[in-house]
């Protein structure tokens, strides 16, 4: 296909990756990797505590030991609710929201299925959660609470400083997926009232799919659910307690935690103003193209991240991606997202065609894009 392609599904996973990135894993191969306490290399490349420490950095996380690297927010967020359900002994009460993702439904409800938990949702307004709506789903057997930061169906972000001030004072364990904001929204966790605290690096960190972690503030509080070779206390037949090894076991992705760290800096280096500010400039090159097109229907005018989630009047999203795709080279994501409930809410479930652009990404692409979303639209209206 000769058409140049936009790509535009990086809330799914982000691409392309800046060059530094690239460059950064290609240089690492070229030595071996150093394990460090594994192995007699004595390079001075530690790859694995250099990204520890620039991860820390970026969420202001003070001992970086308490940022555990997984395969993605979805490994994390299973060690994370099911390590939370193995230290907690009896039965007790979850709440989640309809804006999650699959990643938090379901472990929840394989959790609930075997009789360890009992769960709630909780609605939002139709983008974000009232914190009274928490409030008054919260019942006195209520020990966690997990929820998306960002959406990654409407874009909206959740007020989590709020929520997690008053989880904090009744003592409830708070998760947040921040899987759609890390890289986007700024986060301090040195001051944020959450208990742990997901990230992925293959969207907006720029990291290599396959990579991720998160933070955990009191490790005591989740027990491993993996055990297996650390590097450390090796005669012991059980898993050390000390971090990052109780969650992290067996040989790590080198290459992913390599990109991982080079995203980061990439980041550190543009700067979260810029990116902050390109974003929301990418974003309403669509929605001004869209405000005015009635056979277009947008499920979220004013995102907070840069997620533009909309219908063609009379044409399946799965066909209009197609077709974008196809005429015009414009690569997104249509269906549910894996994230099904909003779907129930905005539109009864038939799902939608989401466009999202990333810091890099051009005003043009976005322009060519918006104008061939609209050129389907027309069709489908013309004939
Ligand atoms: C809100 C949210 N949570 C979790 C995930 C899962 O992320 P990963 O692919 O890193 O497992 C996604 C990714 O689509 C997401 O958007």
């Amino acid at each position: 296909m000769d058409t140049p392609v936009i790509y535009l599904n990086n809330a799914a996973t982000s691409w392309p990756k800046p060059p530094e990135v690239i460059e950064a894993v290609n240089e690492s191969f070229r030595q071996p990797f150093n394990e460090s306490g594994r192995s007699t290399s004595q390079l001075p490349t530690d790859y694995l505590n250099t990204t520890r420490e620039a991860v820390a950095g970026f969420f202001r996380v003070q001992d970086p030991d308490h940022i555990i690297f997984t395969a993605n927010a979805t490994d994390s967020l299973n060690t994370l609710i099911h390590g939370f359900a193995m230290k907690t002994p009896e039965s007790f009460h979850v709440l989640m929201t309809d804006l999650d993702h699959n990643s938090v439904i379901r472990p929840l409800r394989t959790l609930e299925q075997a009789g360890r938990c009992s769960v709630s949702m909780v609605p939002s307004s139709g983008s974000h959660i009232n914190p009274e709506s928490m409030e008054s789903a919260i019942r006195k057997d209520t020990r966690l609470v997990v929820m998306a930061h960002g959406s990654n169906v409407l874009g909206s972000v959740q007020d989590i400083t709020g929520i997690g001030r008053y989880l904090q004072e009744r003592n409830i364990f708070f998760m947040v997926d921040g899987a759609q904001t890390a890289g986007l929204v700024p986060v301090d966790l040195r001051t944020a009232p959450v208990d742990a605290f997901v990230f992925t690096g293959h969207k907006y960190l720029f990291g290599f799919p396959g990579t991720g972690g998160f933070f955990i503030r009191d490790p005591t509080r989740i027990s491993p659910s993996r055990q297996g070779g650390t590097g450390t206390f090796s005669k012991s037949p059980f898993q050390p307690m000390d971090l990052p090894e109780k969650f992290e076991t067996g040989t790590p992705n080198y290459p992913g935690i390599i990109s991982l760290g080079a995203g980061i800096r990439y980041l550190e280096k543009t700067g979260a103003m810029a990116i902050e500010r390109k974003m929301r400039d990418l974003t309403a090159v669509f929605m001004n193209a869209f405000a005015d097109d009635e056979n277009i229907i947008v499920y979220n005018k004013n995102p907070g991240l840069p997620v533009i989630s909309l219908n063609i009047r009379d044409l399946p999203n799965e066909d209009a991606g197609f077709i974008l795709r196809e005429m015009y080279g414009v690569i997104c994501r249509t269906g549910l997202h894996c994230a099904p409930l909003i779907h129930d809410r905005i539109n009864g479930g038939v799902g939608s065609l989401r466009l999202s652009p990333s810091y890099l990404n051009t005003h043009e692409e976005c322009v060519t894009a918006a104008e061939a979303v609209r050129d389907v639209a027309d069709r489908v209206h013309c004939s």
